[in-house]
Formats: structure tokens, C-alpha cells, sequence
């Protein structure tokens, strides 16, 4: 039987709904017209990393400060990879899946580029234990809710002055160019993240409200030490970089209440490690 108000709500409520994703398609938008290449990096032009100066004994520690750094990132992109196809597979909406399919993509791309980097520098160094940690919060989280907060509101963002930081210490080389891209994407990555959850959150209960604020509260502290983390390689330059490291942390996890916040949820207890 035809009931045409009826009909007519229904198909009211479903474009509403649509609507809800034009965010989240915009960014899918996006980050197609951001799509780059590895082949577009300047591959032979400029030197991979800083060649630094001295004596030959200080230039190979340098070498291995950077292979450290490189090391760390390129771990960090393939938890990337990871996080992004479970995301894609997990996530119902058809908007947010087709954004998923791209950041795929861009985060296989990024992983493509630091294997390539650092087969140019001598090959891969220490992992980082905290990533590995975060890498098992984020991908044994329960809900989707709360793998995009995690994900995306928070690492996503949090991650983005790291490459700044690199590239500004780089200058002139494929790793700033590979950095300054990098930021740009997790930029997307970001911005389609707080879209979803955006939607994801309408109609969430209190109950899930509350799970996402107590994960932010696992994983901002793994986070910090995540990013204060020095291995041997860099532990001269670490003890001399900790106290402003320090500093420019608690900012960027100011942020990340922030952004909490604009989601309407509260994580100001967040403990920094001591
Ligand atoms: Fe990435
Ligand atoms: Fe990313």
C-alpha cells in the first residue's frame, strides 16, 4: 500500500541525513584534489636528509638521529595504513567509506615514500615502543566512535607540528618536502575525522559520551610519551630538546581538549606523564 506522507517523511528524514555527510564528502573531494605521487618528490635533485658537518664520527650520528626520526614515522604511517582499512571496512555510511577508500591511499603512499627515504639513508633504525602501544589502542578500540576520535580527531592532529618541527630542521631536502606534504594530508585526515565524528556523535548516549572521553585519557598520556620517547640515537640531543619538547607538548594537547570540547566532550583530566 502506498502512504504518500508517509513516503514523503521518510525520504525528508533520508535527505537529512545525507546532508548530515556533505561534510564528511567534502573532504573526500579534497583530498582528491590533493592526490600527489612519490615520483613527484624530489628524488636525486636534493639530498635526502641533512648531510650535516664536522668530523666524520659527528656526521654518522647525525645520520643515525635521522634515521631515527625517519624510523618513527615511517611506523607511525604504517599503524596508518592499518587504522585507515579497518576504518573503510567498519564504517557503515557510504559517504564515509568513500572517503576512507582515498585515506587509504594517501597513508599506503606515505609509507611507500619513508621505505624509499630511508633505504636512502642506511636502512631502518629503533622502533618506537609507544606506537606500538597506541597501534593497539586504536585498532582494538570497540566502537567506531571511538577509533575515529582516537585516530583522527586526536594522532591525526597531533601529529601534524612533528612535521613542521621536521621540515623546519631539514630544510632543502627530500624529507622536508616529504614533510611539508605529509602535513597537508593529515590535515584531511583530520578534517574528515572531526566531520564524521561530527555526525557519529547526534545521537550518541551518554554511555558511549563516556567511553570516548576515558580513551582520550589512555591514549593522550601514551601520546606524550610517544613523542618524548628518545631512542640511543638520539638521546644526547633528547636531553638537551626535553624541556622545550615538554613545553610545546602540553600545547598541543591544550588542542586536543579543545577539539574534545567542540565535540561536546569533556577530557581536561588528562595526566601528562612525569
Ligand atoms: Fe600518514
Ligand atoms: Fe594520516
Amino acid at each position: 500500500m502506498i502512504r504518500p506522507v508517509a513516503t514523503g517523511q521518510v525520504i525528508d528524514q533520508e535527505r537529512e541525513e545525507r546532508e548530515a555527510f556533505a561534510g564528511v564528502l567534502r573532504f573526500y573531494e579534497l583530498a582528491k584534489r590533493q592526490e600527489w605521487q612519490v615520483r613527484d618528490l624530489p628524488w636525486g635533485e636534493l639530498p635526502p636528509i641533512p648531510e650535516g658537518k664536522g668530523s666524520p664520527q659527528r656526521r654518522a650520528r647525525r645520520r643515525d638521529m635521522w634515521r631515527s626520526v625517519l624510523t618513527q614515522q615511517l611506523q607511525a604511517d604504517m599503524l596508518a595504513c592499518d587504522m585507515a582499512s579497518q576504518l573503510l571496512n567498519i564504517a557503515p555510511d557510504p559517504e564515509a567509506k568513500l572517503y576512507y577508500s582515498t585515506m587509504v591511499q594517501d597513508e599506503s603512499r606515505h609509507t611507500e615514500a619513508w621505505l624509499k627515504l630511508i633505504g636512502q639513508v642506511g636502512g631502518e633504525g629503533e622502533r618506537d615502543p609507544h606506537l606500538d602501544t597506541l597501534a593497539h589502542m586504536f585498532l582494538e578500540a570497540d566502537s567506531l566512535e571511538e577509533k575515529v576520535f582516537l585516530m583522527q580527531v586526536f594522532f591525526e592532529r597531533l601529529i601534524i607540528p612533528r612535521f613542521r618541527l621536521i621540515a623546519r630542521s631539514s630544510r632543502g631536502t627530500i624529507l622536508e618536502d616529504l614533510c611539508n606534504r605529509l602535513a597537508i594530508d593529515d590535515g584531511i585526515h583530520h578534517g574528515a575525522g572531526m566531520a564524521y565524528e561530527r555526525v557519529l556523535l547526534e545521537n550518541a548516549t551518554p554511555n558511549v559520551r563516556q567511553t570516548l572521553v576515558d580513551a582520550a585519557n589512555r591514549m593522550l598520556p601514551e601520546f606524550a610519551a610517544h613523542v618524548l620517547w628518545r631512542p640511543k640515537a638520539r638521546e644526547m640531543i633528547g636531553q638537551l630538546m626535553e624541556a622545550r619538547d615538554r613545553e610545546r607538548l602540553k600545547t598541543e594537547l591544550n588542542h586536543g581538549v579543545r577539539l574534545a570540547k567542540s565535540l561536546g566532550l569533556d577530557v581536561s583530566d588528562v595526566q601528562l606523564p612525569a
